[in-house]
C-alpha cells in the first residue's frame, strides 16, 4: 500500500455521509424517509420508480442546482398532496442528518415561497433556503465545509462527445471541492458577462461602465482560469503517481485562451490582456454568441496508453475514463478536505464489462465511504452482498 493510500484509509476510518434523509413534496415523493449507515447503498427499481430523484435530493445538500441542474420550481411534487389542507411556506424540502468525521450535523434545504412588495404590485418569487444545524445560512458555499458529493449520471456517458458546456461545468464542479469560492466566481462572471452583453446590445455605449465591467470580468476570469489549471495539474499528478490497476490512466488538458496564457505569463499581465481583449471585442459580441475567454474554455481527456482522445474511444472506454477521473478526484478530495465525499452513482455500471463493474464496486468498498448506487438491475451487485445496504423502490416507498 502506498503512503497516499494509507493516508486515505486513515482519514476514512472517521465516517462521513448521510445517516438520515427526509423528503417532503419532492418530485414523485409526497414524503420519504431513509435511515442508513455510512456504507454503500444500492437502490434498485423499475424505470420511473424514483431512483434518480433520491440521488438528486442528496446532491441538493451541496451548493448549486443539483445533479440535473434543474429549475428549482420543477421539483415541487405534481399531484394531490396529503398536506394540501396545511398552509405551507415551502414548496418542497429536504432534511438530512449527516456525519462529518463522526461529528453529527443537520442540513435542511427547501424552496421557500416569498412575496416582494413593489410600488404597484406584490411579486411572488421562490428562493432556496439552507439551514445548517438549524441556523439559516446566506452563502450556500458554507455547505462545502460539511458535506461534499461527487456524481456520475447517465447524461455524463456523452460527456466527451458534443459541445464543451457540460465538460466545463463538470470541470468547475471538480474545482469547487478544492476552492469553495470558485462557484461564486463563475456565477459572478456570468452575471457580469450578461450585463456587459446587454449593455452593448442596447447600444448604450457608456465607456466607463463597460470598462469597469471588463476590469471586473478579467480579474474574476483570471482567478477562475488559475483555479482550473491548479485542479487539472493536481489530478494529472495524482494519476501519474498513483495509477489505477484496472481503470485506464488519463491525461487531462485545458483548452482555453486565458488558461493557456497563464502557462507563460504572470497573472497580472494576463489580466491586462483579458481587459483589453474584452474591450476590443465589444463590437464582435453582437455577431457571435460569446467571445473567447473563460466562458468558452474546454477540457480534453486522453486515454494515455493508447494516446487517443476520449471522444475517439469506445463507449465503455469513455465510461472507464470518466470513472478514472472520478476515482482520482475522490481520493484527492479525501486528502485535501480530510473528510470523504459521498458518491452519487446513477446507473454507473452501464457500459462497463463485468471485470470493470466488479472492480469499481471493490474500489468503493476499499475507499470505505458512502456511495449511493442506483440501478434497474439488482443482479449486477452480487459483489456487494453482505457489504452494502440494499433497498428496492416500489410505489414511492423503499423496501429493504
Ligand atoms: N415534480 C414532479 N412531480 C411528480 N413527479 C415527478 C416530478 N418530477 C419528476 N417526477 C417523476 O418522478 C418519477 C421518478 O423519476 P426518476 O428519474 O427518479 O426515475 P428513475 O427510477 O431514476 O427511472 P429510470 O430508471 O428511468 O432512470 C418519474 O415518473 C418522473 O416523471
Ligand atoms: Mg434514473
Amino acid at each position: 500500500m502506498t503512503d497516499l493510500s494509507q493516508k486515505i484509509k486513515e482519514i476514512t476510518t472517521e465516517k462521513s455521509g448521510v445517516t438520515r434523509l427526509t423528503l417532503t413534496d419532492y418530485r414523485n415523493y409526497p414524503t420519504l424517509r431513509i435511515e442508513t449507515d455510512i456504507e454503500p447503498i444500492v437502490i434498485t427499481g423499475e424505470n420511473g420508480s424514483g431512483k434518480t430523484n433520491i440521488l438528486e435530493s442528496l446532491s441538493f445538500l451541496t451548493p448549486g442546482r443539483g445533479l440535473r441542474g434543474t429549475k428549482l420550481s420543477d421539483i415541487k411534487r405534481i399531484g394531490t398532496s396529503p398536506f394540501a389542507s396545511i398552509q405551507k411556506e415551502t414548496e418542497w424540502s429536504i432534511a438530512a442528518e449527516i456525519l462529518k468525521n463522526n461529528e453529527h450535523h443537520s442540513i435542511g434545504t427547501a424552496l421557500q415561497k416569498n412575496i416582494r412588495e413593489t410600488e404597484e404590485t406584490l411579486q411572488r418569487f421562490d428562493r432556496r433556503i439552507v439551514k445548517i444545524d438549524n441556523q439559516k445560512i446566506t452563502q450556500q458555499a458554507e455547505l462545502g465545509k460539511y458535506i461534499s458529493a461527487i456524481w456520475v449520471t447517465p447524461q455524463m456517458d456523452r460527456l466527451f462527445l458534443g459541445g464543451p458546456q457540460p465538460r466545463r461545468s463538470f470541470l468547475d464542479r471538480l474545482v469547487y471541492a478544492f476552492d469553495l469560492e470558485h462557484a461564486k466566481r463563475t456565477a459572478n462572471f456570468e452575471h457580469l458577462y450578461r450585463q456587459w452583453y446587454q449593455l452593448i446590445k442596447s447600444g448604450h455605449n457608456d465607456h466607463h461602465w463597460l470598462s469597469s465591467l471588463e476590469a471586473d470580468m478579467s480579474a474574476l476570469g483570471v482567478a477562475i482560469a488559475a483555479a482550473r489549471r491548479e485542479q487539472i495539474a493536481r489530478l494529472n499528478t495524482f494519476i501519474t503517481n498513483e495509477p489505477d490497476d484496472i481503470f485506464p490512466d488519463v491525461k487531462l488538458e485545458l483548452d482555453g485562451l486565458i488558461e493557456k496564457k497563464l502557462d507563460t505569463e504572470p497573472a497580472i499581465e494576463v489580466e491586462d490582456f483579458y481587459t483589453a481583449h474584452l474591450a476590443q471585442q465589444r463590437q464582435n459580441i453582437l455577431y457571435n454568441d460569446s467571445i473567447d475567454g473563460v466562458n468558452r474554455t474546454d477540457f480534453r481527456v486522453y486515454f494515455k496508453k493508447k494516446d487517443l482522445p476520449a471522444e475517439l474511444c469506445s463507449t465503455g472506454e469513455q465510461k472507464a475514463l470518466l470513472i478514472s477521473i472520478i476515482l482520482a478526484q475522490t481520493k484527492c478530495q479525501i486528502l485535501h478536505q480530510s473528510f470523504a465525499p459521498i458518491l452519487l452513482l446513477d446507473e454507473v455500471t452501464t457500459h462497463l464489462d463485468e471485470k470493470k463493474r466488479d472492480a469499481l464496486l471493490q474500489k468503493i468498498l476499499e475507499l470505505n465511504l458512502q456511495a449511493w448506487i442506483t440501478s434497474t438491475e439488482p443482479q449486477n451487485f452480487t459483489a456487494l452482498n453482505g457489504k452494502a445496504r440494499f433497498f428496492k423502490l416500489e410505489n414511492n416507498n423503499l423496501f429493504c
